[in-house]
């Protein structure tokens, strides 16, 4: 089944967003490094990881059905946060940008009756449900832990369940 305009737009407007996501995640990983907080700089090191492979599974579709995507700039990652709630609101706020994406892209494969793209996309909304709460988790995590020295725990917390390789898998 070829790739109608508006699924092909839509399926790379979200690669692009993906990708965008994977460069804020990286930034907001160095910004936790320089912090000292190592456990947090590996979760979301992790996460820029992740937000590349999902961009990669849509540009496999893309390409699968003989489409050459237009992948579009990605601004510059903020790297001014004034703390960890707000490193953790950062990521809450493009967790639901992404949601936002994956609903428009699946409206237009609704549209276009585009039942291929469809079945992707059904990956791509479970995947949101757990991107959105492990992002509502971090925000209620970071606010309980209150004081510097709770803080550090937590990020010690994480960084022993994220294990000693690169984080990335
Ligand atoms: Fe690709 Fe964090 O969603």
């Amino acid at each position: 089944m070829s790739l109608s305009p508006n699924v092909a737009a839509a399926l790379e407007t979200q690669a692009t967003l993906e990708l965008a996501a994977a460069q804020n995640y990286l930034a907001m990983s160095c910004w936790c490094e320089v912090q000292q907080y190592d456990g947090f700089a590996r979760f979301f090191r992790k996460q820029a990881a992740e937000e590349r492979e999902h961009a990669e599974r849509l540009l496999k579709h893309l390409t699968d059905r003989d489409v050459v995507p237009h992948l579009g700039a990605i601004a510059a990652p903020n790297i001014a946060f004034k703390g960890l709630m707000s490193v953790a609101q950062a990521a809450y706020d493009l967790e639901r940008a992404n949601t936002r994406g994956i609903h428009q892209a699946y409206e237009a494969a609704l549209a276009e009756k585009d039942y291929p793209a469809q079945v992707l996309l059904h990956w791509f909304i479970s995947e949101q449900v757990e991107e959105e709460a492990w992002s509502d988790k971090l925000i209620a995590k970071i606010r309980d832990a209150g004081c510097s020295g709770a803080l550090l725990s937590l990020d010690r917390h994480l960084e022993k369940i994220l294990g000693g390789d690169s984080g990335a898998d």
